[in-house]
């Protein structure tokens, strides 16, 4: 669609940026924390990553003050759930509860809007013991008793709430579910099961904070982004709308609306994956909606039938699915330039996925992660000069302003990620801050940081308001 005129960005528009505990925080074993289901063998660099993250619980401060400098209105970060109830639930422990008043306090004290996630990845490893985690009904009170008490504590603070961080990448990844040692086709009957729990889980704390804690907003964070069908064919067209509703529009189907879509229904019930849950549920959902939608959006995909071959039905693909017999392929899209990982780099596509998000759900929408990932060298000296990261980052910004113009509203920004953080799977190989930590997988160093030329182009896009 031809804009007519670009808009500014909104006044008290949130240029944020965001990270998340189990990646940032470090002190695995500091401040009573308990265990989660994120153990350091999860990257491939083999490193106790995980365990020293980059340090924020020490430095927060040093990066508070940083964003302050960079002018940031808000940071959207996680409170590991075991820093509050080492065991998922219980006593909590007030180090922990201490150490997230701190960083609240101290964003507030620079202006800096706190965006808090409850729970990106890092679930409960004693809950996972005791009954199943989220494979178990019993988990939906847990995640509830814990929710709440962030609320009590911390609720007068804090305006935006995100409850789960992007829940089909749970859902896909059985290992962050507490299953081991079994692929995602494995165990689709039990992610799926987790699954429903999780959205009715969610559920519930919207109903909370819809009815005890006025003032407060509250919003799932999904990974979402657009599937372009790699030919004209139907087929392709249809595998491209299929990939969409297996990996994002049957949950926002599910819990924006309280409805499981009738085609998603009959792809789960021929996996024998079909969850058990009571009516009343979804009834349930369907009463208690997010107030808005965090997108994390990074790159667009591009999608093939892939026929059957007799073997009907296989899954495969790391770390999530990327193909699936009889279903689809995710295939190379020529006409875009891609990162060193091979993810596309696409604005367009960011632009397309708010207008798709806005035309079904009508809620109003942050981008809660955007961001562009590259190997690099850390020295001392001389700030890195990431004119690629500049360039996507201000092609995504772009692409954000396109959409406010054409109506839609998204309320604000977020890079991923402030300062480098470890990487799900590429450790500290792969780096998407715009302040550099100087570690790297084998070598804590002392991690100082050190702001990259993104994070000078970023205050002055910040002081202007525009880009
Ligand atoms: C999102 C997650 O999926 O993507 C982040 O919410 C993650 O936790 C980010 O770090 C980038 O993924 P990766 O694997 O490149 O670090």
């Amino acid at each position: 669609m031809q804009i007519r005129q670009i808009a500014p960005f909104p006044q008290d528009f949130l240029w944020g940026a965001s990270s998340s505990s189990f990646q940032a925080e470090g002190a695995w074993h500091e401040g009573g924390k308990g265990d989660s289901v994120i153990s350091h063998t999860e990257t491939e660099a083999q490193t106790t990553a995980f365990d020293e993250g980059v340090d924020f619980y020490h430095q927060y401060h040093t990066d508070i003050g940083l964003m302050k400098e960079a002018g940031l209105k808000a940071f959207r970060f996680s409170i590991a759930w075991t820093r509050i109830f080492p065991q998922g639930v219980g006593k909590p422990n007030p180090e922990g509860v201490a150490f997230y008043h701190h960083v609240i306090d101290e964003l507030s004290a620079a202006s800096i809007e706190p965006i808090v996630t409850m729970y990106h990845f890092d679930y409960p490893q004693h809950l996972v013991d005791k009954y199943g985690g989220w494979l178990s009904r019993r988990s939906i009170n847990d995640f509830v008793t814990y929710a709440k008490f962030l609320l009590d504590e911390y609720g007068d603070k804090v305006h935006y709430w995100i409850t789960i961080n992007e829940q089909d990448h749970i859902t896909k990844m059985p290992y962050r579910l507490g299953i081991l040692g079994k692929t995602y086709s494995e165990s689709m009957r039990e992610e799926y099961q987790a699954n429903h729990h999780m959205v009715v889980a969610s559920a519930k704390v919207f109903n909370l904070i819809h009815t005890k804690y006025p003032g407060t907003e509250v919003g799932p964070a999904l990974s979402y982004q657009v599937y372009y069908p790699a030919t004209h064919s139907p087929e392709d067209t249809e595998a491209a709308m299929d990939l969409s509703l297996l990996t994002q529009d049957y949950l926002l189907e599910l819990q924006c609306s309280g409805r499981y879509d009738p085609v998603f229904r009959h792809y789960l019930e021929s996996h024998n994956a079909w969850p058990d849950f009571p009516d009343s549920d979804l009834d349930y959902i369907k009463a208690n909606s997010p107030d808005f939608i965090g997108v994390n959006y990074y790159s667009s995909d591009t999608v093939a039938y892939m026929p059957a071959n007799g073997d009907d039905g296989e899954i495969g693909g790391k770390p999530v699915p990327s193909y699936e017999r009889g279903i689809y392929q995710k295939v190379r899209n020529k006409e875009l330039p891609t990162t060193q990982w091979g993810w596309t780099i696409d604005p367009r596509g960011l632009k397309l996925s708010l207008r798709k998000l806005y035309y079904e759900y009508h809620l109003p929408m942050i981008v809660t992660e955007n961001g562009f990932s590259e190997e690099e060298e850390v020295s001392p000296n001389k700030p890195i000069d990431d004119t690629k990261r500049i360039a996507y980052l201000g092609d995504h910004i772009r692409a954000v302003q396109e959409a406010i113009s054409l109506g839609i509203p998204v309320f604000g920004y977020c890079i991923w990620s402030f300062t480098d953080v470890i990487s799900g799977h590429s450790g500290m190989n792969k780096r998407y801050g715009i302040v550099a930590v100087n570690r790297t997988n084998f070598d804590l160093k002392a991690m100082n940081r050190l702001p990259k030329k993104s994070f000078y182009w970023y205050q002055q896009l910040i002081k202007k308001g525009a880009y």
